[in-house]
């Protein structure tokens, strides 16, 4: 039995802000396979922004821990027990052996494999061999594991390496706040897979940046996904983050038709008891029909998480990339991290994380992910090279041109990129890069 849900209409979108003034850097080949150019990311950038560590739910109980390695470094995450989350460089510093292997666990104390020193859960010396034997005194409750900053927010553990790096919320101004209602917290990572890519990081994040190539490489998305630029909100923060709101639940300026319905949008139509017959000649009436019954029918079907939504939310796919490669699609059954981090040693190869969250429903089992149906219940860690299974079918075609185009970046003949007005957020991330390596951030 539905329930009638009496809360009035709620359609309030916040206009774009000013856009930025883009300086016009160009974008050249090199910045996809210059050593030198990496290194200048690492020193100048990487070492200077929030990273995602990791998911909390990964970390329940005191002594809970987890592993995240990001470029050469690999961090070390502990659950303390005031319920805080406290990062380490993974380091033993008595003679700088990796401390911890693998990728989480939990422990009273962590035991370096070489000498045995031993560390509370705070990182501080617990226990050493031969204590009197240390010419400037006992380590023990001294020496302590190097600590970085450290945050919890959104479902992730965060980490920082710069001791004078802003609070999380700061660096993510302004949007932080507008995930609030997304209630990212409990909700449950069902796939997260991880897959080694042969192109730069910055491949992956340029595609994330603009939504020019769907009609190329996404086609089918049309028929219930807008995808013309005239139609979509490109939001540009000073902050150098960037919110892409693309509406959902009707077919886009460019389809095929614009006014009949075609798969898959006359299924979620079904699915939420409305007739797609009722909207040929007229479907792009269905994203409000949509909302409305999503408001009406949505919390007597146990999703309870719709009442804090705006009606846009319950259709809409509102796309984040945070600087400088965390990409966050959200929308009212889940949402999705695709992050390119780079290669240890290799320019020309990253590291690529495919997650997907989605909230608890009461009753449901199965969650519907991009890779198809999967346990509603946390993932295990798929890792693998590109192109040995999927990623998701949109992540697939995404990824399908990344080889390539890093072939074609690395030519003599490439000069310079020459974009669209809808691919600022391209140009902006790229000036963002520049900002921090030649110090103006
Ligand atoms: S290097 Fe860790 S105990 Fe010696
Ligand atoms: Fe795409």
């Amino acid at each position: 039995m539905s329930v009638i849900n009496t809360q009035p209409p709620r359609p309030a979108v916040e206009p774009s802000p000013p856009p930025p003034i883009l300086r016009g850097d160009p974008i050249t080949g090199n910045r996809y396979t210059s050593r030198d150019f990496m290194a200048l990311e690492w020193e100048r950038m990487w070492t200077r922004v929030w990273h995602i560590g990791g998911w909390a739910a990964d970390l329940p109980q005191p002594g809970d821990y987890i592993t995240h390695a990001i470029g050469q470094e690999s961090i070390l995450m502990v659950r303390q027990e005031d319920g805080s989350v406290a990062a380490f460089y993974n380091v033993c510093p008595h003679r700088g052996n990796r401390l911890v292997h693998g990728d989480l666990g939990h422990a009273k104390v962590f035991t370096c494999s070489y000498h045995s020193w031993q560390f509370d859960r705070a990182g501080t010396t617990c226990r050493v061999q031969d204590p009197d034997d240390f010419p400037q005194g006992n380590p023990c409750g001294k020496v302590r594991l190097s600590a970085i900053k450290c945050e919890v927010w959104g479902g992730f553990v965060w980490f920082n390496m710069d001791p004078n790096a802003p609070p999380l919320r700061q660096f993510l101004d302004p949007v932080a706040p507008q995930f609030d209602k997304y209630s990212m917290d409990g909700q449950v990572r069902v796939l997260y897979l991880t897959a080694e890519v042969n192109c730069n990081w910055k491949i992956i994040h340029d595609n994330f940046n603009e939504s020019y190539h769907l009609p190329t490489l996404h086609p089918e998305l049309s028929t219930f996904i807008e995808d013309a630029y005239q139609d979509t909100m490109f939001d540009l923060y000073a902050s150098g983050h960037n919110r892409m709101r693309m509406k959902g639940g009707l077919p886009s300026l460019r389809a095929h038709s614009v006014t009949d319905v075609a798969q898959p949008l006359d299924d979620i139509l079904r699915t939420w008891d409305l007739d797609p017959t009722s909207f040929q000649g007229h479907a792009r009436d269905a994203r409000q029909a949509l909302q409305q019954q999503k408001r009406r029918l949505g919390t007597g079907r146990g999703f309870a998480h719709y009442d804090l939504l705006d009606d846009d939310q319950l259709t809409d796919y509102h796309h984040y990339t945070l600087f400088p490669n965390v990409s966050l699609t959200m929308s009212a059954d889940g949402f999705q991290l695709l992050r390119p981090q780079p290669h240890p040693t290799d320019p020309e190869k990253c590291i690529f994380d495919h997650w997907f969250m989605v909230p608890v429903v009461p009753g449901q089992t199965e969650a519907m992910t991009p890779v198809g149906p999967r346990p509603l219940a946390e993932a295990e860690h798929e890792i693998f090279k590109h192109g040995e299974q999927t990623l998701g079918f949109v992540a697939d075609q995404d990824l399908s041109i990344a080889v390539g185009q890093q072939l074609g970046l690395r030519s003599r003949g490439f000069k310079d990129a020459y974009l669209t007005g809808q691919e600022s957020r391209v140009r902006r991330f790229h000036e963002m890069i520049n900002d921090y390596i030649e110090g103006r951030r």
